[in-house]
This record gives structure tokens, sequence and C-alpha cells, in this order.
């Protein structure tokens, strides 16, 4: 059973607005739950490319959207590589892209991955389990000022650098390995300071943004994306990060200028031109409603654009 409840469904489908004949790009498919709507509004021929860097997710995605037959390609891969996949596969370019990031409650929920700090289990954490760098790797070899930089980045860590200092006196001892390791040292230093909510929630988050490079990959998918983008072709991202959406908005407002010559510039220098209309001044954020059913849902933010 692949258990994720699927964020701003109705909102994503108006923004791309599925139809016959077309091909969409799915770029973390996780549970298929945009995938699925996509191929129903698309009947009876629009397709979707399915990609997600982990392997149980596309096998579970291949199972639940097998009675839509070859209309739907599940492919274990990053979506920064989704030009290449999608020219090996002859596709060239498609009529909408959706990005859903971050985790999927699957992952959290699976007791043996590391995601989560509710359940024992080795410091793993990788999306893709054919990568060596895992959360384990991370918390043993890296300096201490590196392991702060993480917690404090990606994890807005207040008390990051006492932790990161914890981690690297106690594994003099013996490796973190576990879970509950990590938990038992953070624990103690949390109760130190502050508590807002469990304390070792963004330690968590941190280790895990780190181990699957998370940032690097949007950065990376964003440098270029509009290129797999047909004219008119649409592109949505639901992040649920603040350093994410902050990505995701710089690169969307970049792609929609006409010129990126510094403003005192005489005449145009830079050879940029308008790539994308930018169609969400402000994120879409979800429903009360929908808030109300699924908590996870409460800081997701949809941005779109259109390819020009
Ligand atoms: C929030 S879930 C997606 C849920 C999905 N939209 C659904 O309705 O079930 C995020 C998924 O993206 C995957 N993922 C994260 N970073 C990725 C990347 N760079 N490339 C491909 N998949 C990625 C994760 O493995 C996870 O399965």
């Amino acid at each position: 059973m692949f258990a994720h409840v699927t964020v701003l469904v109705r909102e994503v489908m108006e923004a791309l607005s599925p139809a016959p004949g077309k091909s969409y790009l799915d770029g973390t498919v996780g549970g298929g739950g945009h995938s699925e709507e996509i191929l129903i509004e698309s009947s009876p021929d629009g397709r979707v490319l399915g990609l997600d860097r982990d392997d149980e997710a596309i096998a579970a995605t291949r199972q639940r959207l097998q009675r839509f037959g070859e209309r739907f390609v599940g492919c274990q891969a990053s979506f920064a590589s989704a030009r290449e996949v999608l020219a090996e596969l002859g596709w060239g370019r498609v009529d909408g892209v959706v990005l859903d990031l971050g985790v999927s409650s699957h992952q959290i929920d699976s007791s043996d991955r590391g995601f989560s700090f509710r359940s024992q289990a080795r410091l793993d954490m990788r999306m893709d389990r054919r990568q060596s760098l895992d959360a384990q790797v991370i918390l043993n070899s890296r300096s201490a000022a590196e392991l702060e930089q993480i917690f404090r980045d990606y994890g807005e860590e207040p008390r990051a650098r006492r932790i990161a200092q914890a981690i690297a006196a106690a594994r003099k001892q013996h490796a973190i390995e576990t879970t509950a390791d990590l938990v038992q040292l953070v624990e103690q230093e949390k109760a130190r300071g502050r508590r807002d909510h469990h304390p070792v929630t963004q330690v968590f988050q941190a280790l895990r943004i780190a181990v699957n490079q998370e940032l690097r990959e949007i950065e990376s998918f964003l440098e270029t994306g509009y290129e797999i983008l047909q004219p008119g072709a649409r592109l949505a991202i639901i992040a649920f990060h603040s350093l994410e959406d902050r990505i995701v908005k710089t690169a969307f407002r970049k792609w929609s200028r006409s010129c990126l010559c510094p403003p005192r510039a005489l005449r145009c220098q830079c050879g940029w031109n308008q790539k994308v209309r930018l169609l969400t001044k402000k994120p879409i954020v979800p429903s009360a409603a929908e808030v109300a059913a699924n908590p996870r849902a409460r800081s997701a933010k949809l941005r779109v654009v259109e390819r020009i």
C-alpha cells in the first residue's frame, strides 16, 4: 500500500488543463495522484511520463496506473535529467509539467528508511537507494562546521552549533548509526533550549535535504527547465519549504523578464529574451478545507508559468 494524499490536485489540473493527444511530465510521481488525474482528464490518448528517484514510488505507481496501459511511462530518474529522459523516449517537448517537491508520506511512514524520528531505523534517508551518500555518511564524516551549516541552512535550527558539536563529540565514542542515536543526541541538546514543536523535526528535515541534495536538483532543473515546454505549455511547481519556494520564485521571475541587464545599462547586452509568462504573482495555497482534511498541505505553495 502506497499511502500519500495528493496536494492541490484541482489547482494543478486548472493550471495544466490536460487535453487528449497531449504529453505531460510528472517529475515527482510519488504515489501517482497527479499523474492519475492528468491521465483521466486527457482521455482517451493523453500520455504521462512519471519520474521519481525512488524505486518504490515508481513500482507502486506503475501498478496503480496499470489500467492506462502505455499512456503512462514510469522511470526512476531525477527531474533534473528530464530533458535527457524525454529525448531517449523520443517525446521531445511536453504540453505540461508538474513538480510536487519534497518527500511522500509513504517515505516518511516506511519504518525502515530512516526518514522519520518516530521509528527506529538505520540512518538512511536516501530517496534514490542507488546512491552511496546517506545520512550515516554525512553524520559520521562531515566536520562539525559542515553539520552546523546543514542544520542551520536546511532546518533553520536555532541550536545548530550545539547539536553539531554534540554529534562530533559523540561519534568519537561510537558511530551514529540509528534514528534513535540521533534523536537522543538532539533531545539532550534541545532540552536546554526552548521547545516549539518536536525537538528533532528540523534536524531530520535538514539531513534529508542534504542527503538528497534537494535544493541542488531543483536549481539544476530550473537552469533551463523551460526548454522542455512546448509554446503555450505550463509548468506548475508545488514547494513545501521556504528555501525551495524562494528558488522557484526567483527562477520564474528571471524567466519572465525580457532582459537581464542592470537597470542603468544604456542598451541591452545580455542576449536574454523572455521565456515564460508568470501566471502566479502570489503563490496559490490550499483551501482551508484541504488543510483541515490533510494537515501536510498547510505549507504548500503552487507557482505556475506558461511558455511563450
Ligand atoms: C510529495 S511527493 C509527490 C507525490 C505525488 N504528487 C502524488 O500525488 O502521489 C514527492 C516525490 O518526489 C520525489 N522526488 C524528490 N526529489 C526528486 C527529484 N529530484 N527527482 C525525482 N523525484 C524526486 C520523492 O521521492 C517523492 O516520491
